[in-house]
């Protein structure tokens, strides 16, 4: 008998522990840009993306021939022993995209967490400092520094003792939370746990990902910005979830017009392979003594080979503007939801560029979100062929990252099961 989900389910429960959940019972077998068939030969529409990773959707026809190509050649030398020029290239490509003027260096790593872990490394190397500011509500990853700097108890923080110190987190604007909060308990934390002239870093997402797809506003960007000039503090914005083309442009800082120091960036870079990387202002970037950042497989060569058939892809099939196509697609429609008393209470749709979100909330009329349920709207999505994918504090938000690669089609069949979901459940 051919394998089934359930058999991998039980497979997995004796072999896996379960500290790494799995958002569906849905064994992959293949997938193409923004479809995907399980193990027993169901199709799904991809609204996930397998977390922000595939702006050019799955298995794009230009990033599998490069990858080919590159695996044809060699797979891997470590670039601390025998670099390749695919890893310049990139860097050079990431340079020339940075959003911030002057010279820029880029360099390579594995996944999210080890770039804005290396981030920060920077900052301090280049500052002499420690301290690290992020926000409530944020996610930079799992690994120990990233979970401190991740804005979130459970279940990020809770289980794994003392975290690295030195990191405090501000309020993230919010319905109750305003700009003048956040920057008020900024002083109140400059004058109570830590001088100004002790930070290194502060970090914030542009949009925050898993903390629900909420807009850093750009009064408080450039507000963090005068503070970090003023102070000497480097500002990191982690582009990990928003970065190449999600937003509708190429970083989601670039709505702000606000220029960071250093760039974290990782997910869709890598197209499905595997990279992540720091783009920095060129001077903070050589603060660190060779030998002190890198990694066995840190920018791979078949990552490296996949990301640049990735920024090919961005700029040829123009996917920043299908990002804002998209967008308006998603959110016109999630729109017509909102006031209608058939379908489960929901927000206004939210987000930039096809990074869209909407919160399922207590009552029609009420504002306040229904704590946890958004985990089974995705249920019921994924047993009629979705897979979707929840996030926010709150557990109550619905997020959208549907390959930019994605046709109206495909994404209008995605918005009809949502909205067949929300009949059902209401
Ligand atoms: C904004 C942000 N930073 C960092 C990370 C961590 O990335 P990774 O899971 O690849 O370590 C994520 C992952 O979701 C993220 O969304």
């Amino acid at each position: 008998m051919s394998t089934t989900n359930q058999d991998l389910l039980t497979r997995r429960a004796n072999a896996v522990p379960r500290g790494v959940a799995t958002a569906t019972p849905v064994f992959a077998d293949r997938a193409e840009n923004a479809e995907l068939w399980d193990v027993e030969g169901r199709r799904y529409v991809d609204f996930a993306g397998g977390i922000a990773v595939l702006n050019v959707g799955h298995r794009h026809p230009k990033v599998m021939a490069t990858v080919k190509a590159q695996l044809e050649r060699f797979t891997h030398t470590a670039f601390q022993v025998s670099a390749y020029e695919s890893y310049i290239e990139l860097a050079e490509k990431l340079n020339a995209l940075a959003p911030f003027s002057g010279p820029a260096k880029t360099i390579f790593f594995s996944t999210g967490g080890e770039a804005t872990e290396n981030a920060v490394k920077i900052a301090r190397a280049a500052t002499g400092r420690n301290g690290v500011i992020a926000f409530c509500g944020g996610f930079h990853g799992r690994t120990l520094l990233a979970s401190a700097m991740t804005g979130k108890v459970l279940p990020y923080k809770a289980p794994f003792g003392t975290l690295p110190g030195q990191v405090y987190h501000l309020p993230f604007p919010d319905a109750d939370v305003t700009v003048e909060d956040s920057l008020k308990m900024l002083n109140f934390l400059f004058a109570s746990d830590i001088g100004p002239e002790q930070v290194a870093a502060i970090i914030i997402e542009p949009v925050q990902g898993e903390g629900g797809f909420r807009t850093a506003p750009t009064e408080l960007l450039k507000q963090l910005r005068a503070i970090c000039d003023q102070h000497g503090i480097k500002l990191i914005a982690d582009e990990v979830q928003t970065g190449f083309a999600r937003t509708g442009k190429m970083f989601g800082i670039e709505h702000s017009g606000v220029e960071p120091d250093l760039v974290s960036v990782a997910k869709s870079l890598g197209g499905g392979m595997p990279l992540s990387g720091v783009i920095g202002r060129a001077d903070l970037m050589d603060s660190v003594p060779p030998g002190g950042l890198g990694g066995t497989y840190a920018g791979a060569p078949l990552a490296c080979a996949a990301a640049l058939a990735v920024l090919d892809v961005i700029e040829e099939e123009k996917l920043i503007d299908r990002a804002n196509s998209m967008g308006e697609r998603l959110k016109a429609r999630i729109s017509t939801w909102q006031n209608r008393k058939d379908l489960l209470p929901i927000s206004a749709p939210r987000g930039l560029g096809a990074m869209i979100a909407f919160d399922i909330l207590d009552g029609h009329g009420s504002t306040e979100q229904r704590a946890g349920f958004a985990s089974a709207v995705c249920a019921k999505a994924c047993e009629k062929g979705l897979i979707l994918l929840s996030c926010g504090v709150k557990g109550a938000t619905i997020r959208i990252l549907t390959p930019l690669t994605a046709s109206d089609a495909i994404v209008d069949e995605g918005l009809d099961i949502i909205e067949q979901v929300l009949a059902e459940l209401a």
